[in-house]
């Protein structure tokens, strides 16, 4: 089953062509990474995708449903979930505060759920595991803003799950990260997005990751693919070595 499906789908900022007519298909419990050279145009695709952009062009199928033009909230109630930094916000509550807000995001259901004591310990106890699944558990009361750096990514991907997403797009999840929490991170992804049964649409610069962790791999260059297939293939394409300039793959 095709879970996400552009077609044609185009972004352009005045002259710049960010995203160039991208079709993109991708199977339900896949993990799916886009790689490219910076400035390739892999955030502007997911703008577009999670409807944080509209398209200049183009149209995009999620879960059966054209999703093209719809508001980014409405996306995300049809099960759609992006990372998203919580330093800001959320840094004064507990992580299991955090989860609990992000579990009720957009979803009418269970914020009208949470007027009584069962909706309430439902939350509670989704939020608890959520936060066993990403290893935080034994510190659910702590304040988010002292978590260490990778811990508060883990969070962060914590926050992005709470909601039970079909779809999870993450955007350079490890950025920043030592190799230990950047392994370690993108295995509770495989873990959570195999226990939870979601698809992963993910943007990683670190190609061993991508190779390691990839069903399959798209390549953006200059807004459009050059390349797609498992992750042996990408490695032996010749056109992805030069878009790198040749070596990162050697
Ligand atoms: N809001 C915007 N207005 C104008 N140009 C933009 C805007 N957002 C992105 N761009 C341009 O679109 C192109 C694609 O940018 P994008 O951020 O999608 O690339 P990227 O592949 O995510 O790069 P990186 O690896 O550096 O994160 C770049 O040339 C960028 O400067
Ligand atoms: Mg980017």
């Amino acid at each position: 089953m095709t879970i996400l499906e552009t077609e044609n789908l185009t972004k352009k900022y005045g002259n710049l062509v960010a995203v160039d007519d991208v079709e993109l298909s991708v199977s339900a419990g896949e993990i799916r990474s886009i790689i490219g050279p910076n400035g390739a145009g892999k955030s502007t695709l997911f703008d577009l995708i999670t409807g944080m952009q509209p398209p200049t062009d183009g149209r995009i199928r999620f879960d059966g449903t054209d999703i093209t033009g719809m508001a980014s909230h409405k996306i995300a109630q049809r099960g759609m979930s992006r990372s998203f930094q919580i330093t800001d916000v959320f840094g004064g509550l507990t992580a299991l505060e955090n989860i609990q807000v992000a579990a009720q995001v957009d979803d009418s259901r269970r914020s009208s759920m949470l007027r009584d004591a069962d909706g309430l310990s439902e939350v509670h106890g989704k939020a608890m595991d959520v936060l066993a699944d990403i290893g935080l558990d034994d510190r659910a009361h702590q304040r988010a803003s002292d978590f260490a750096y990778g811990d508060r990514r883990k969070l962060e991907i914590g926050l992005a799950v709470a909601n039970d997403p079909k779809l999870l797009l993450l955007d350079e999840p490890t950025a920043g990260m030592g190799s230990e929490d950047t392994n370690s991170t993108m295995q509770m992804v495989q873990r959570l997005a195999a226990d939870r049964d979601f698809t992963v649409l993910l943007i990683e610069h670190d190609l061993e990751i991508v190779m390691n962790v990839s069903d399959r791999i798209t390549v953006l260059q200059d807004g459009g693919v050059i390349a797609e297939g498992p992750p042996e293939a990408i490695q032996d394409d010749e056109t992805v070595q030069e878009a790198y300039l040749g070596g990162v793959f050697s």
